[in-house]
């Protein structure tokens, strides 16, 4: 079914000559204690680890890493780990997924200069899977992907309580005079307390739940918790199944084909998942050179109910989703909207996987006879605010608002933002439609994560507990509320975002996918002609290269040079 032993691996043009350069290539590597036999031709099977410490959510990847070498070894291969860029989602700034791009030139140029003929990629915390995916799709080779797991269920005070939604629960809360500082310093404690990513249906959960979707990860990969023992044995698998995988040369492109990634959208609405996957997953498309549009989000949305009771959208967490059956109940009650015949990893389809995959909580993954959300696509809006679209996720949102006209509160930067928002004089009240500008690609940089905008507290304090919030920005997959995201163009680019003032008109309508700025066109273009574009954050180095190159949201905010791949030709030799 997937292909015939290569010829020749890649390993042997290293490994292989009984030459001066093989002399190099095996001797060096000898000083880790490593007998003849192995540069015998076995598969050089590459692991490709994002393990830091400055990664929390992935800061247990080294014991993952070791499980994954039994299993290479116990196969016949002859397993490398090797590091890359890490991307931690709550420490780096101006935010971590300015260096998705980065981290994926990292994985691609490291895949391909080396003597690596399969490769496994670790991944865990929100950027670190496409960032591991991207970077290996341009390669090409036959990879698998592990994530890392979530962590348990937080508990406080008898509650359970989840990564980032509690957060931004808890803020609100102290600033709305309903918890107090002790104990939201309480809660901190007890919110993240073992190994794993946030444990939300977050970006994090929705890139794991996309890998075993997409094929590219082994059953099981979604929501086993990261401390789960399961985990470790799925790892010591992958480690086994990657030798086969070389051996049958199964590349990434006989994986990610069109279906999978129509798999994986519905399987990302199903789990109401984080708007953070609509640009990861275009991206990782462009890489594999599969056609897949912003629009596909919506089209195949569509009719896909959300049937995971999970947080942000609902109350439980990953830990439940884990017991309750997983990933593979879910795909098996999307019945025929998912593809059975899609290929994956393990060399079986996704039909074979999931036929018989018992749910055994019908509150935490319901039937589609009982959705949480009879509608839990991804809606794409366009308008002259957005023509080249926007997205809101419905399944997040009240209801109430996803028809909404109201006057723009506006917000020209974060900072600006920060600065007035607890100003009890800010014209503002519960039909306002908050406005920030200039959090795009280009404009921050790098897209962060503060579409949220969390709510002034007068509002609050009258109980009002969500707006109509538009930008550029992205959102925090653990965030919820009526937010408008990745408007492009983006206002750094002149987009109409930038043209909005306090007091205009918006109509937000998401049932017709509509996003319209109600100021006349001649107003428009007078503003237009008085706009001149902000000065680019920095004229050297990564952030340079970020700014003169990276697309807007709608491709997905991949580097305009990246897209497609270069295979994993054998470089010429370096002696
Ligand atoms: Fe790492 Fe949420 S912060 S997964």
């Amino acid at each position: 079914m997937s292909g015939e032993m290569p010829a020749t691996l890649r390993s042997a043009a290293w490994f292989g000559p009984a030459d001066r350069d093989g002399f190099i290539h095996r001797s060096w590597m000898k000083n880790q204690g490593l007998p003849d036999h192995v540069f015998d031709g076995r598969p050089v099977i590459g692991i490709c680890n994002t393990w830091s410490e400055l990664t929390p959510c992935n800061a247990h990847f080294r014991t993952i890493a070791e499980r994954v070498k039994r299993g290479v070894w116990e196969a016949g291969g002859f397993p490398v780990e090797f590091p890359v860029t890490s991307l931690g989602e709550t420490l780096m700034r101006p935010t971590a997924m300015l260096f998705r791009n980065l981290a994926s030139m990292d994985v691609e140029e490291s895949v391909r200069a080396n003597p690596i003929d399969g490769v496994v990629l670790l991944a865990g915390c929100d950027k670190t899977t496409p960032s591991l995916l991207m970077g290996a799709a341009s390669c090409d080779l036959p990879a698998l992907m592990i994530s890392g797991g979530p962590m348990l269920n937080g508990k406080y005070r008898g509650q359970d309580i989840g990564s980032g939604t509690n957060v931004w629960s808890f803020s609100e809360a102290v600033r709305g005079g309903t918890m107090t500082m002790g104990e939201f310093q309480e809660a901190e404690s007890c919110m993240h307390r073992s190994a794993g990513h946030c444990m939300t249906m977050g970006t994090a959960s929705t890139m794991a739940c996309m890998v075993e979707a997409l094929g590219i990860g082994m059953p099981g990969n979604a929501s086993y918790p990261a401390v789960d023992s399961r985990r470790y044995t799925l790892a010591h698998m992958a480690g086994r199944r990657m030798v086969e995988m070389v051996r049958e040369d199964l590349r990434m492109s006989k994986i990610l084909t069109r279906k999978a990634f129509e798999n994986a959208v519905r399987a990302i609405n199903a789990v109401g998942g984080s708007t953070n996957a609509v640009l990861h997953l275009i991206a990782l498309a462009g890489r594999i050179g599969v056609p897949f549009k912003l629009e596909d989000w919506d089209t195949l949305g569509r009719g896909v109910p959300c049937l995971v009771d999970l947080m942000p959208a609902g109350r439980f967490l990953m830990e439940d989703f884990c017991y309750a059956g997983g990933l593979p109940a879910v795909l098996r009650e999307l019945g025929p909207l998912i593809h059975r015949d899609a290929l994956v990893v393990t060399g079986k389809t996704m039909g074979e996987h999931i036929k018989d995959a018992p749910c055994y909580n019908r509150e935490v993954i319901r039937t589609v006879h009982n959705p949480l959300r009879a509608e839990a696509g991804i809606a794409v809006v366009r308008g002259n605010l957005a023509p080249l679209g926007a997205v809101v996720k419905p399944s997040a949102a009240t209801p109430e608002l996803m028809k909404h006209r109201g006057k723009a509160v506006v917000f020209s930067s974060i900072e600006d933002f920060h600065a007035r928002i607890d100003d009890p004089d800010l014209e503002i009240d519960a039909q306002s439609v908050m406005v920030l500008q200039y959090c795009g690609p280009r404009g921050y940089p790098g897209m962060p994560e503060v579409g949220n905008m969390p709510l002034p507290p007068k509002l609050l304090k009258q109980g009002i507990t969500d707006l109509v919030r538009i930008s550029d920005a992205r959102m925090s997959g653990t965030a919820y509320g009526t937010v408008v995201l990745h408007v492009a163009p983006e206002a750094a680019m002149g987009g109409a975002l930038a043209l909005v003032q306090n007091g205009d008109w918006i109509e937000l309508d998401v049932e017709q996918r509509r996003l319209h700025l109600d100021v006349p066109e001649a107003e428009l273009a007078r503003r237009k002609a008085a706009w001149t574009p902000p000065a680019p954050p920095s004229n050297r180095g990564y952030y340079k290269l970020y700014t003169d190159h990276v697309l807007q949201a709608d491709q997905g905010a991949d580097f305009d040079f990246l897209v497609g791949g270069s295979g994993a030709g054998i470089p010429r030799e370096s002696h």
